[in-house]
């Protein structure tokens, strides 16, 4: 069965071999598994910590938890009583329907509207879809955010957010390289003021490295992005999602996460294509795509090699 639905999991069977699950939980992609052109065993792609939540009970540390309608804290009056990284990683998606099915690929729509729980605390009208496509080496996620307001005003009744795919991608961190990121603009939310935060920075670095706490917002960059490590390669790349985020938060941050497994910072790095300097709009009745793209560009070889 190439879509099967068990206990609030969605999981996706490719032809080839690759596979992926996503928790109804947060649309959270939790298993990404592919193996490459040179060589078709399934590796697991993503990262999801040993003491991650899986019952729903907080967001998942790992995965892709999807960020909506606030990236970090609540910027926006609208968003004012949400919490870090909003509502989406932590409501109750529902399984829509199976978009396609076949050898180019396996994909299925989750939707979110509003819940109870969430208008308590977020007033907009919304839509959401996500849909999740699977191919032989490649994983995509494209979130369809709609404003579903029936008020015709002048200027339109614009719903504005922001968005991120907050992807772990399963790598080694401390030999891992980012590309191209050199001379581009970002905020660097490791320092501790805010005014230092508030100040842009510009990249320097040919190849972007987490070694140490990295937690650096990049702003309107390029779309497309090489993670790298000795032996394995995967390609992010990221439509209408303007700015990426990359965090990895060393030992320094990560011994403090209270559901990150021990040394887990060493095992992934956070490439996060979003829309999340300034506010994305979308005008009642229209619909804003933001998509990601993860492709397995070269293997990693096996142990010891
Ligand atoms: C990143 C942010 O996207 O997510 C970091 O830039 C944040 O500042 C990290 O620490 C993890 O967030 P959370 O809420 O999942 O612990």
């Amino acid at each position: 069965m190439p879509v099967q639905q068990t206990n609030g999991r969605v999981i996706l069977t490719h032809p080839k071999g690759a596979s992926a699950e996503i928790l109804l939980y947060g649309a959270t992609v939790i298993s990404w598994k592919s193996g490459s052109k040179a060589n078709s065993t399934p590796v697991e792609r993503l990262f999801v910590s040993s003491k991650a939540a899986l019952d729903g009970s907080k967001p998942v540390r790992g995965g892709i938890p999807v960020v909506f309608p606030n990236f970090g804290a609540p910027t926006h009056p609208e968003h004012a009583k949400l919490s870090q990284h909003g509502f989406a990683r932590s409501a109750v998606w529902n399984f829509d329907s199976v978009v396609m099915d076949n050898e180019a690929g396996v994909s299925v729509r989750l939707t979110l509207t509003p819940t109870p729980d969430i208008m308590v605390k977020y007033l907009r009208p919304f839509h959401l879809a996500y849909v999740v496509t699977l191919a032989e080496h490649q994983l995509s996620t494209d979130l369809h955010v709609k404003n579903t307001s029936q008020t015709t005003s002048t200027p339109p009744d614009a719903l504005e957010f922001q968005a991120l795919l907050h992807t772990y991608i399963r790598a080694p961190a401390n030999d891992v390289l980012i590309f191209p990121l050199q001379g581009k603009k970002y905020y660097d939310k490791t320092e501790p003021t805010e005014q230092a935060r508030n100040q842009p920075k510009e990249e320097t670095r040919a190849g972007v490295d987490v070694k140490a706490f990295t937690d650096s917002v990049y702003e309107d960059v390029a779309g497309k992005y090489e993670v790298t490590w000795p032996g394995g390669s995967i390609e992010v790349k990221a439509k209408n999602f303007k700015d990426v985020v990359v965090w990895n938060p060393s030992a320094e941050a990560g011994s403090k996460l209270a559901d990150m497994e021990d040394g887990g910072w060493e095992r992934f790095v956070c490439v996060e294509p979003g829309y999340v300097r300034g506010f994305a709009r979308v005008n009642p009745g229209e619909t804003w795509v933001g998509q990601q793209v993860l492709t397995v560009l070269h293997e990693e070889r096996a142990q010891g090699q």
